[in-house]
């Protein structure tokens, strides 16, 4: 098998398995809302359900169908199943995030949370709407290589929620309990890791090209 043909199915498959822990988190709480109990800890969900709803629908949503956007060779054979994707993807992606900016200003705090985490999630939130607006009218203007950018951050932003139940689940086995600044800490490392691995990314064509182009110059002068 080709690498190229390789990433086809391993970018996906990477993508979805690091969502698998928030969409398990996501299905506890639907599965909560739907016949449990009202407690301390799950009060703000039951007061204004609709949010959270709505929150985990989009974001499932996103995170699934989005992983076979990043797939070159889908992308190469399928284009219009690629645009099709991509208008469900953006009004999901803009559902979740609009979302996640409403309950972070009207649901109560959770005991260990605050302010810190609270302007993390404003920053995340809202760089994640930019990024789809921008990516969205850098395509109708036919501007590949920027719509391809914004499109790589706002993915990485929203598989944040991936990347933190690693870390956390890393932190508690390797060191101890997450919770309080550690807790939140650790949720903006998830994010700071995905973002730095986004600009990576998005430079990473340009690097592989003039690899090549070194190694042909090479080739030719030898
Ligand atoms: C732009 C990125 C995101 C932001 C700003 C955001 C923000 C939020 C906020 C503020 C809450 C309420 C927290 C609370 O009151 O305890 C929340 C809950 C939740 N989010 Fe997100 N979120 C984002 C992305 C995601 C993604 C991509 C997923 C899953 C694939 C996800 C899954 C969930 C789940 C399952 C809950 C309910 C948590 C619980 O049951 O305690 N979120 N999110």
């Amino acid at each position: 098998m080709t690498s190229s043909r390789r990433a086809d199915w391993l970018v996906p498959t990477a993508l979805i398995a690091l969502t698998l822990i928030p969409m398990g988190g996501g299905a506890i709480r639907l599965t909560d809302l739907a016949g449990g109990e009202v407690t301390p800890e799950n009060a703000r969900f039951f007061a204004a359900p609709l949010p959270v709803v709505l929150h985990i629908v989009g974001a499932v949503v996103y995170c699934l169908a989005g992983a076979f956007q990043f797939s070159p060779g889908f992308r190469r054979r399928k284009p219009a199943t690629h645009r099709l994707l991509g208008r469900i993807l953006i009004p999901a992606g803009l559902l979740m995030a609009l979302t996640g900016l409403w309950m972070t200003l009207f649901y109560p705090y959770p005991e260990g949370d605050g302010d810190l985490l609270a302007s993390f999630r404003l920053v995340t939130g809202s760089a994640t709407v930019l990024a789809l607006v921008l990516g969205f009218t850098a395509i109708r203007r036919r501007d590949i290589v920027r719509h391809r950018a914004w499109m790589v951050r706002a993915y990485a932003i929203a598989q944040g929620a991936g990347t933190q139940a690693l870390v956390t689940i890393a932190w508690v086995v390797l060191v101890g309990p997450a919770t309080g600044l550690t807790r939140t800490l650790l949720l903006g490392a998830g994010w700071v890791i995905n973002v730095a691995f986004a600009e990576w990314v998005i430079r990473e064509p340009g690097r592989r090209r003039r690899a090549l182009y070194r190694e042909r110059r090479a080739e030719r002068t030898a």
